[in-house]
């Protein structure tokens, strides 16, 4: 089983969307997937579930009470989203006051919440996928803190990159101080319009700066993915069989590949 964060400092990139039609795809390829709504903004739990009922749930049953202390009990915080082997670790706007700046001075007990709380539950799922907010303040680094890997969805018009490079220095602050395992799984290009050539541009410049990191499949931008959204499902069970869905899986593939990778590769580390 692997735990994989999504982060980005920048806003808007796609990391709930990918989290959202990733737990789909993941799914259909068989895997039983938890999906942790980690950002206050709680944008996840509101696709699976509306935004209504997302804004009236109980913090008890949300993520809010593991940032909390409050230890709660893995069925009282996890539900089942409907769709066959998903999971939800629901979002809590309550949660945004746990979600403090400059983490690493933070107790390491705080550090440490989420990460103790997902051992809990490693054995019942494949792959846990967590959405993060755009900053990386202790929602961020406790995600990274927990996790095998962390995947960075890029907008292919961000050319300055800062949000990626706030986001390394972070996770190599996270790897200091409380995850030595810590991988990246990649750079994941999203709302990729192949026929622009600033995005192509965009995607050869990337490559160049980090190789092998950036996915070869990318999320190309299209309107079935918020549409599937307003339907309050994964793309895969929206429109199976569209270009977006074919897509989605792709990237889920290629996750899948590099999480065996990682999972390999830190055995070899661990038997050496
Ligand atoms: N591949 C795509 N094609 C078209 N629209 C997309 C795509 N991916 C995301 N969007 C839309 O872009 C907007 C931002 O996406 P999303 O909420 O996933 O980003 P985010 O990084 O999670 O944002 P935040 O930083 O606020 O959490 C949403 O309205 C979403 O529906
Ligand atoms: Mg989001």
């Amino acid at each position: 089983m692997a735990i994989v964060s999504a982060i980005n400092l920048k806003g808007g990139v796609g990391k709930t969307s990918l989290c959202l039609h990733l737990a789909g795809a993941l799914s259909q390829l068989g895997r039983r997937v938890l999906a942790v709504d980690n950002d206050p903004q709680s944008s996840l739990t509101a696709g699976f579930l509306g935004s209504q009922p997302t804004r009236q749930l109980d913090p008890s049953g949300t993520i809010a009470a593991i940032y909390a202390g409050d230890d709660p009990m893995p069925g009282a915080v996890i539900r089942p989203t409907g769709f066959e082997r998903i999971d939800l670790l629901a979002g809590s706007r309550f949660a945004v006051g746990s979600n403090v700046p400059n983490p690493h001075t933070a107790p390491h007990a705080d550090q440490v919440l989420l990460r103790d709380f997902l051992e809990l539950v490693r054995g019942d799922y494949d792959v846990v996928l967590i959405d993060c907010p755009p900053n990386l303040h202790m929602a961020s680094w406790a995600a990274m803190a927990a996790s095998d890997a962390f995947m960075v969805p890029v907008q292919p018009e961000d050319f300055g990159a800062q949000g990626t490079q706030d986001v390394i220095e972070s996770a190599a602050g996270v790897r200091a101080v409380v995850n030595p395992g810590l991988a990246l799984a990649g750079y994941i290009v999203s709302m990729y319009q192949a026929r622009r050539s600033v995005h192509q541009a965009y995607v050869a410049h990337l490559k160049e700066a980090h190789g092998a990191a950036v996915f070869a499949a990318a999320i190309p931008e299209a309107a079935e993915f918020a549409e599937a959204v307003m339907a309050r499902k994964p793309i895969g069970f929206h429109k199976p069989r569209g270009a977006a869905a074919k897509a989605i899986r792709a990237v889920a593939e290629e996750l899948v590949g590099r999480l065996d990778a990682i999972a390999v590769g830190s055995r070899a580390g661990e038997a050496a």
